[in-house]
């Protein structure tokens, strides 16, 4: 029998929910820790009241928990350094560490979008036109914007927590919109702004597992709906929903993002001495069966994780064991055939103000489906409460999209918070 290993995951929303909901069931398990988690997450492993980004409280969570595999759940504390803090301390005791999510210079992919249209232009990767822009700068940048057709995309350069993309229709807007930025609306992350041309088209999520010397494997696409509002109406959000796989995430398709987006982007990795152990998420575009990139992160996407994760069939900690060891080898993921749909349930007013500390009543543990909590904590009192915008999602697996919503809006339907609000045409688009 194969030994069983102790696991630290980071993190505390839906996305790690799932991520620990999978690698609960592996027999490979031995201590499973999540830190900081959620109310939810208790039911898999046990809660750390740990800062992901403290990488001193994470390291000695490591030393006395005997961790030996470290699963980075999202992109700040892997752009703030998370790997090498944790190899350098790790090094220093003579203890073997393996840390799924990449060094500093990987996760730069997603923490500079600067440097990831540079990389995408390097190793010829379908992305849209670009013009990076400082203040020294300003006059190129207006005459880039002229050159496009409206509506415009105004990006901040660095990490401003899912907030620094503006989509503006007016050329005068958008100049003003350029010098706000620079001027700093989104702090430091705007000092440089990437104007790209706008691409028409759908969008999917694709996660790939690698392990920085050329291995490599594809987890099963998925759709996320981002607008707070039915028919993709109103503010952008963390995500309101998600499906599994989007039907038009065809063979063809992916063969094609394998062969002009997945390769290149591995071996441009490698090419560039960036050793990649990790999820790349491939926010990608299809423009009429095209696909081209829109972003990279570094880690994966919520709320995909919470539709993805319930279509892996195969037993996953043993690929993220291997990649973060640098040897995928014959490793395999192997999906479910069936059809998964995940709904958010988020606290009313989000993505604007939001009230916190709701109990949650009802049925959190479904038959026919999967509650997975996102914002949630345990008060004084032992009762679920709401601790966040986007506070639990509810996935289901069917035979189609539609089979499979209908089961994960009767779960929601069990479930009361005040100022509950889902979206209830998660999927519709792609019947
Ligand atoms: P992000 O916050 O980087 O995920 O971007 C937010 C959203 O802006 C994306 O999911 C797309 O819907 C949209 N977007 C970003 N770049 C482009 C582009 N070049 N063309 C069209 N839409 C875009
Ligand atoms: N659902 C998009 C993201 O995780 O960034």
């Amino acid at each position: 029998m194969t030994p069983t290993i102790n696991v630290l995951l980071l993190g505390s929303g839906g996305r790690e929910s799932a991520i620990a909901w999978k690698l609960s069931q592996s027999p490979r398990m031995g201590k499973f820790f999540i830190a900081p988690g959620n109310a939810g997450t208790s039911d898999f492993g046990t809660n750390l009241n740990i800062k992901p980004t403290d990488f001193d409280a994470v390291y000695a969570a490591v030393k006395e928990n005997d961790i030996d595999l470290v699963v980075a759940g999202n992109e700040d504390p892997l752009v703030a350094g998370l790997r090498e803090s944790l190899e350098a301390k790790a090094a220093a005791d003579g203890r073997k560490l393996l840390i799924m999510g990449p060094g500093a210079a990987g996760a730069a992919l997603e923490g500079s979008k600067d440097f990831a249209k540079a990389f995408m232009g390097r190793h010829e990767i379908p992305t849209a036109r670009y013009f990076t822009v400082t203040e020294a700068n300003v006059a190129e940048g207006d005459a880039f914007l002229e050159s496009l057709k409206a509506p415009y995309v105004l990006k901040a350069d660095g990490l401003a927590a899912g907030k620094g993309v503006l989509i503006i229709d007016n050329l005068d807007e958008a100049r003003r919109s350029l010098r706000e930025m620079l001027a700093g609306q989104f702090g430091k992350a705007s000092a440089k702004v990437v104007i790209e041309e706008f691409l028409t088209g759908i969008e999917c999520s694709v996660f790939v597992v690698t392990d920085g010397k050329g291995g490599y494997l594809v987890l099963p696409p998925a759709k996320d709906y981002k607008r707070v509002g039915e028919g993709d109406t109103g503010l952008n959000t963390g995500g309101m929903g998600s499906v599994c796989p989007p039907p038009f995430c065809t063979d063809e398709f992916m063969a094609k993002v394998d062969e002009r987006i997945i390769k290149p982007t591995v071996e441009g990795l490698i090419k560039e001495g960036i050793d990649y152990r990790g999820f790349i998420f491939l926010g990608l575009i299809s423009c009429g069966g095209e696909p081209y990139v829109i972003e990279y992160n570094v880690r994966m996407g919520d709320p995909e994780t919470e539709s993805v994760m319930p279509r892996i069939a195969s037993d996953l900690l043993p690929v993220l064991e291997a990649a973060a060891a640098g040897h995928l080898g014959d490793a395999t993921v192997e999906a479910d055939p069936r059809t998964t749909v995940a709904v958010m349930a988020v606290s009313g007013g989000y993505p604007g103000d939001y009230a916190k500390g709701k109990k949650i009543t009802g049925e959190l543990r479904p038959a026919d489906s999967i509650v997975f909590h996102a914002g949630t904590r345990t008060s004084a009192e032992g009762d679920i409460e709401t601790a966040g915008g986007r506070v639990l999602a509810a996935v289901s697996y069917g035979d189609s999209i539609e089979d499979a919503a209908a089961k994960s809006y009767k779960a929601l339907a069990d479930i009361k918070f005040d100022g509950m609000y889902f979206r209830r045409d998660i999927g519709k688009d792609l019947l």
